[in-house]
């Protein structure tokens, strides 16, 4: 599913708390607006609110650190602290947590179980990874549900999840650590991926700034194509390359036997094994 446009007031929670609006929290609150996210349903914690944070909330009626008794349990309660702040957080999560309450956690490298440890309270919980483009809010994002999720409490999920880009269910947790080093980190991939088509463009004697920008609009059109597309990336790949022609003549090296393919499994393996090294 992927949608910022309205979405059908059931889908969306009666009541939401989130603790921790950064960069990651502020685009999903963009997102949430968006769908059409009443304000007055929204309570956000975040001691040291931006300027830019504190005008949104007065625009929209969203309640901003009222004094923690005033806070009820919401239907979700969203974390979007850094990892590094879940245990100065926790005494503040408690009694946030009722037995209705789903905990909806974009926590890298926090298990469900780390968090039902800090916070005993928590029954339903889901785990999220979104990456980096939901700041534009064209993420991906991989969900993992504790057995406890009910149905309802999967379509809320889902629901807010896509407010900034798609949303992949996972058949286990243990994915989660994958789905990190496939599309948590897959950005940087791609912008290295620009940075190097660009020095390859400079060393065949384009002007470096020049370089530069033909890589880039390069890989933004190749990615909204992409965005647009039903066809797989192959297929379109093969559609750009005539036999024997000059995209054909770089392919050939860059899938050769020790070309692109086995350089990106090593590369996201690693990515893989320090996700997991992370985690707890
Ligand atoms: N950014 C990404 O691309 C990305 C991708 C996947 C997952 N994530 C996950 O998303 C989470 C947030 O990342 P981010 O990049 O949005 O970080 P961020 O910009 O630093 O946002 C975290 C926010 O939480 C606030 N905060 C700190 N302690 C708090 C507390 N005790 N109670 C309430 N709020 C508190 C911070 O305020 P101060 O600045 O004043 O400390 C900040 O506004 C992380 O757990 C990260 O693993 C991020």
């Amino acid at each position: 599913m992927s949608s910022s446009s309205l979405v059908p007031p059931e889908s969306l929670p009666s009541s939401l708390v989130l603790v921790g609006c950064g960069k990651m929290g502020g685009a999903m609150l963009e997102g949430w607006l968006r769908m059409g996210l009443s304000g007055e349903r929204v309570t956000i914690v975040d001691p040291n609110a931006a300027h830019h944070l504190v005008a949104v909330c007065e625009q929209h009626g969203i309640a901003l650190n009222p004094s923690p008794e005033l806070i009820r349990p919401p239907e979700v309660l969203v974390l979007g602290i850094k990892p590094q702040m879940l245990d100065e957080a926790s005494p503040t999560l408690a009694p946030l947590v009722g037995p209705e309450t789903l905990v909806l956690s974009i926590l890298a490298g926090k298990t469900i179980a780390d968090l039902k440890a800090r916070v005993p309270s928590i029954r339903s919980a889901v785990r999220a990874m979104p990456n980096l483009p939901a700041s534009v809010l064209r993420g991906v994002t991989g969900v993992a549900p504790s057995p406890e999720v009910s149905a309802r409490q999967r379509e809320v999920a889902e629901t807010l999840l896509s407010g900034v880009g798609r949303v992949e269910w996972l058949d286990g947790e243990h994915l989660i650590d994958a789905v990190t080093a496939v599309s948590g980190s897959g950005p940087a991939y791609v912008f290295y991926l620009t940075e190097c088509l660009a020095r390859a463009g400079a060393a065949l004697g384009l002007p470096a700034d020049l370089a530069d920008r033909l890589a880039r609009a390069t890989v933004e059109g190749a990615g909204e194509l992409l965005h647009r597309s039903d066809l797989p990336p192959g297929a379109l790949r093969e559609n750009v390359t005539s036999p024997g022609g000059t995209t054909a003549a770089a392919l050939n090296v860059l899938m050769r036997e020790n070309g692109l393919d086995p350089l990106m499994r090593e590369a996201v393996a690693a990515a893989h094994r320090r996700a997991g090294e992370l985690s707890g």
